[in-house]
């Protein structure tokens, strides 16, 4: 099976927001340091850049502050901290909110002028107003000025929200590093290159070219369908008990898989199936960064993982390029056991709204046994 598919069962409850404007009029939140202007909200850019607006819009960018699995824990971690997490999760989520009321918006990206990873909280500075940046050469715009900046094709660009350290210390997440081991990395391979792929669509409507990069962080069919494998390596009978080696390999991820927020898993699931192809049994492994609270106990939503993790527990992820045998035992009754079936597939089960969960199986296998 390759396709994605995401079943978003039902909407969340209602989550109000605490997004008051008086509680932006600082704009202390943001991950910069700002030089000069101010930021200019997306629906400005779209006047000339619809296609890449339109492209940008449904991202996880765009949704960034207005997603409700990010409200719901936001509204936790605000009322938790009397009001300090606004400082702390708005820097990533939504780091021009106070003068857009956006995400991740155009403006906040295309002003970056420098990037600097050992400064913690404020890696870029941003010079948001008459100049835009990227890695576009000699483009002319009426509205702005415009220049080539090489970060634009770095995963450096990335780095500065795809990595964080909690207050406790914790890293709990830090796709950036571990893109920075793989292969991928010592290839010259960027997050971009996998993540923001070049597509039709014009650049500007006005003067713009026909082909630009792919805002959208859609989960990419071509990209993930086989971007973890599972094949079966090896069965073996021995009276009662039929042994299944499962080979669960990341080929494709320019990082572990999982990666980010900790609360995504990979699940390998592998079945015993009789003559009929009805499962006899089932058995799987999870992979995942667990991360608990002080107490020890395991934080089961994304939003107190940021605020309140404490200690890594366990970290099984599959690193990139890694091959892993996963060993699985089913029981059998003489000859009821005809073939086994392994299934890999990503997992996310957000706590605090139960009722939607993303499930996107990754390609798998089946074997006769008897
Ligand atoms: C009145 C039209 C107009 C508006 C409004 C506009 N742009 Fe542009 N922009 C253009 C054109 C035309 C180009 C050139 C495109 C090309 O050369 O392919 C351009 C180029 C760019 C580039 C490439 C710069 C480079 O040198 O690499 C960026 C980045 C950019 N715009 C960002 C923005 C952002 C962000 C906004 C909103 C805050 C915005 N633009 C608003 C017309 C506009
Ligand atoms: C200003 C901070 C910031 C920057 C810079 C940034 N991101 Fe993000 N990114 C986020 C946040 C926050 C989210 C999560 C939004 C949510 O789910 O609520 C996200 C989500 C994503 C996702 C979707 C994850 C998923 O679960 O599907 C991808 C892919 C991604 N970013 C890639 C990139 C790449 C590639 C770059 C560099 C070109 C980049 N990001 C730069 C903050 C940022
Ligand atoms: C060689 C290709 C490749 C490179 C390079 C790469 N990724 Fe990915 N990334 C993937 C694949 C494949 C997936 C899994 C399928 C998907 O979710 O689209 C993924 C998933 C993600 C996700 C979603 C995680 C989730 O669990 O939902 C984020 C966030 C992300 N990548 C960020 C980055 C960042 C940041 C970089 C650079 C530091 C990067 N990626 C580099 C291929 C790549
Ligand atoms: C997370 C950061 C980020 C955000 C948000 C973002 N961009 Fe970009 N944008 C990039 C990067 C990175 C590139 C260059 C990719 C490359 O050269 O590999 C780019 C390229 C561009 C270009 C040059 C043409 C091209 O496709 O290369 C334009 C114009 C542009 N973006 C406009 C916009 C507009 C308009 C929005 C909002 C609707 C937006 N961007 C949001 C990071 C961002
Ligand atoms: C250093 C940047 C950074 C900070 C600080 C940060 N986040 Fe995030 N957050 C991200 C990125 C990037 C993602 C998504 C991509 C991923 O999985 O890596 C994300 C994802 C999430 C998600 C999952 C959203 C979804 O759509 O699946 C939740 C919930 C969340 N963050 C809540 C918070 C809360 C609450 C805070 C403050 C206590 C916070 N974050 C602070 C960068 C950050």
């Amino acid at each position: 099976m390759n396709a994605v598919t995401m079943f978003f069962r039902a909407t969340a409850a209602a989550a109000v927001l605490i997004l008051a404007a008086a509680d932006f009029a600082r704009a202390d939140h943001s991950p910069a340091t700002q030089t000069e202007g101010q930021f200019e909200s997306a629906l400005v850019c779209k006047e000339c850049h619809e296609d890449i607006y339109r492209n940008w819009r449904n991202s996880l960018h765009a949704l960034s502050v207005s997603n409700p699995i990010f409200k719901t824990a936001y509204q936790r971690a605000y009322t938790e901290t009397g009001g300090e997490a606004k400082k702390y999760c708005l820097r990533c989520h939504a780091p021009t909110v106070a003068l857009t009321g956006e995400g991740v918006t155009c403006d906040f990206c295309h002003a970056v002028t420098k990037i600097d990873l050992a400064a913690k909280d404020h890696v870029f500075t941003v010079a948001p107003g008459k100049v835009k940046r990227s890695g576009l050469k000699n483009a002319v715009s009426p509205h702005h000025e415009t220049r080539y900046s090489a970060d634009f094709a770095s995963s450096k660009l990335c780095a500065g929200c795809h990595a964080f350290v909690n207050r406790h210390g914790v890293q709990v997440g830090n796709t950036f590093a571990e893109w920075q081991k793989s292969p991928f990395a010592r290839e010259g391979r960027q997050c971009q290159s996998c993540h923001m792929a070049e597509v039709p669509g014009k650049t500007a409507n006005e003067g713009g070219r026909d082909t630009m990069h792919d805002h959208s962080l859609a989960h990419n069919l071509a990209l993930m369908s086989d971007a973890v494998t599972a094949q079966i390596k090896k069965t073996a009978k021995s009276g009662k008990i039929m042994g299944v080696d499962v080979e669960v390999a990341n080929i494709k991820a320019g990082h572990a898989i999982p990666t980010g927020t900790p609360r995504r898993k990979l699940v390998v699931e592998a079945r015993s199936l009789d003559a009929h192809g009805n499962v006899i049994e089932t058995k799987k492994a999870e992979y995942r960064k667990l991360i608990v609270n002080a107490e020890g106990e395991e934080i089961s939503s994304d939003g107190d993982v940021f605020l309140n993790g404490a200690r890594i527990m366990q970290d099984n992820r599959l690193a990139p390029g890694e091959r892993r045998i996963e060993k699985f035992t089913f029981a059998r009754r003489l000859d009821d056991v005809v073939s086994v079936a392994a299934d890999v597939y990503f997992l996310y089960e957000p706590e605090v709204i139960q009722q939607i969960e993303m499930r996107i199986p990754f390609s798998g296998a089946q074997v006769n046994v008897r």
